[in-house]
C-alpha cells in the first residue's frame, strides 16, 4: 500500500483501556527458593524483579471479565452496547469453549460475537487490529480487543531458564469510530514467520501430541525456549517492522511521542530502541512489575503510561511485538483520551 492508501476504511479509536492482574506478587526472592537462580541475574539478564501470578484455579477469563467491564464503563457504553469480542490469548481457559464465549456470558454482552486468536506475545497488537478493521467497516459499532494470559498455568517451575521471566495480566481496549477531528488509530503491519516455530513453543496439549502419561512425564505442557534464538530475532524484528510502519507513514522517529513495547525482555527493548535511534525517554518500560504476561503486556504498558502522566490525548504511539510463530506486530496511533 502506498502512504496515501487508506488503511481502514473510516476512522477508529481506542476509546477506553483497562487492565487487571492478580493480587499475588511473586519476587525473585521467591524464585530463589524454587530453582537455582538470584535476583541479580534475573534483573541484569530480564529487567523483572516482580511479577503478579493468579492463584490455581483462575484462568484467564477471570483475569479478562475485571478488566473488560471497566473498560466498557469507562467508554460511557454497557456491554449490550458491545458487538465483537477479540480475546490474544495463549492460555484460554480451556481449549474450548473460546475464552471470549466465557467473557462474552460473564459481562453479559448480549449482542456480541466473538473468538480467540493464537498470535502467543503479538496477541494484543493482532487482537486491535482486527477489532479496529471490523470497526472500520461499519459493520460493528463498538468491540472489545483482549490481550490476556495466565502464563504461570503452562510454566516449569523445575526450569530456570523459562519460569523466571513470565508473570500473569489482562488488558483490555474497546474499539470504537472515530470522528474525523479525533486522534484514531493511523496504520498497522505484521508478519508471520513459522520457521521460528520450534525456537518458544508449549510442545503438547494440541491435536498432534494429546495429553498422556508420557507427554506429563516429559515435561510437555511447559513452555520449551530457545532463549538466544528468540532473543536475536526479537531484536531484529521489532526494529524491522517499526522502520517499516514509520517509513510507509513518512512519520520520523522524533515525530513519535511514545514506543511501547511488548515486554519480553529489557535488553530486547532497549536495543531495538537504540537500533532505532529513539530517545530513551520515550521508551516505556514496565516489565520490573510484571515480567512478561504474553497479550497482556502491552496493555499493561500503555495503561502505567497514562497513571505516570506519559501518555497523553493526542500522543503519536507505536506499538511492537514479536511472539513465538514467529508472529511480529506493530500499530501505529494517536491517543485517544
Ligand atoms: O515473549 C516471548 C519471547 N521471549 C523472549 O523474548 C525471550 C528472549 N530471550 C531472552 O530474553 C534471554 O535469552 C533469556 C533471558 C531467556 C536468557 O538470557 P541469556 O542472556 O540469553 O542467557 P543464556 O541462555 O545465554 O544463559 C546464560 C547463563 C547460562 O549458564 P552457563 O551455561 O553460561 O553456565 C544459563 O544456564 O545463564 C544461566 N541461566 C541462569 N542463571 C541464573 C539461565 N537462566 C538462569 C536463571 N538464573 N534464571
Amino acid at each position: 500500500m502506498g502512504k496515501n492508501d487508506q488503511r481502514f476504511v473510516r476512522p477508529v479509536k481506542v476509546a477506553a483501556l483497562a487492565t487487571y492482574v492478580p493480587p499475588r506478587v511473586m519476587t525473585n526472592a521467591d524464585l530463589e527458593k524454587l530453582v537455582d537462580t538470584n535476583d541479580e541475574w534475573i534483573r541484569q539478564r530480564t529487567g523483572v524483579a516482580e511479577r503478579h501470578v493468579a492463584d490455581p484455579g483462575v484462568g484467564t477469563s477471570a483475569l479478562v471479565v475485571p478488566a473488560a467491564q471497566q473498560a466498557v464503563a469507562q467508554a460511557g457504553l454497557t456491554p449490550d452496547d458491545i458487538d465483537l469480542i477479540v480475546v490474544g490469548t495463549t492460555t484460554p481457559d480451556t481449549v474450548f469453549p473460546s475464552t471470549a464465549c466465557l467473557i462474552q456470558h460473564q459481562i453479559g454482552a448480549s449482542n456480541a460475537w466473538g473468538f480467540d486468536l493464537g498470535a502467543a506475545c503479538s496477541g494484543f497488537t493482532y487482537a486491535l487490529t482486527t477489532a479496529a478493521e471490523l470497526v472500520s467497516t461499519g459493520s460493528h459499532r463498538h468491540a472489545l480487543a483482549i490481550g490476556a494470559d495466565v502464563m504461570t498455568s503452562i510454566l516449569d517451575y523445575e526450569d530456570r531458564a523459562t519460569c523466571v521471566l513470565f508473570g500473569d495480566g489482562a488488558g483490555a481496549v474497546v474499539v470504537s469510530p472515530a470522528n474525523d477531528d479525533e486522534p484514531a488509530i493511523i496504520d498497522f503491519a505484521h508478519e508471520i514467520d513459522g520457521s521460528g516455530g520450534p525456537a518458544l513453543c508449549l510442545p503438547a496439549g494440541g491435536s498432534l501430541r494429546p495429553a498422556s502419561h508420557e507427554t506429563v512425564d516429559q515435561r510437555l505442557h511447559f513452555i520449551r525456549q530457545d532463549g538466544q534464538a528468540v532473543f536475536k530475532f526479537a531484536v531484529r524484528k521489532t526494529t524491522e517492522i517499526c522502520k517499516r510502519i514509520l517509513e510507509k507513514n513518512e512519520i520520523g522517529v522524533d515525530q513519535l511521542d511514545l514506543f511501547v513495547s511488548h515486554q519480553a525482555n529489557k535488553r530486547i527493548i532497549m536495543s531495538a530502541a537504540e537500533r532505532l535511534g529513539l530517545d530513551e525517554k520515550k521508551v516505556v518500560v514496565n516489565i520490573e512489575r510484571y515480567g512478561n504476561t504474553t497479550g497482556a503486556t502491552i496493555p499493561l504498558a500503555l495503561n502505567d503510561s497514562i497513571a505516570d502522566g506519559r501518555l497523553n490525548k493526542g500522543d503519536l504511539v507505536l506499538l511492537a511485538s514479536v511472539g513465538a510463530g514467529f508472529t511480529v506486530g506493530s500499530v501505529l496511533l494517536r491517543w485517544a483520551f
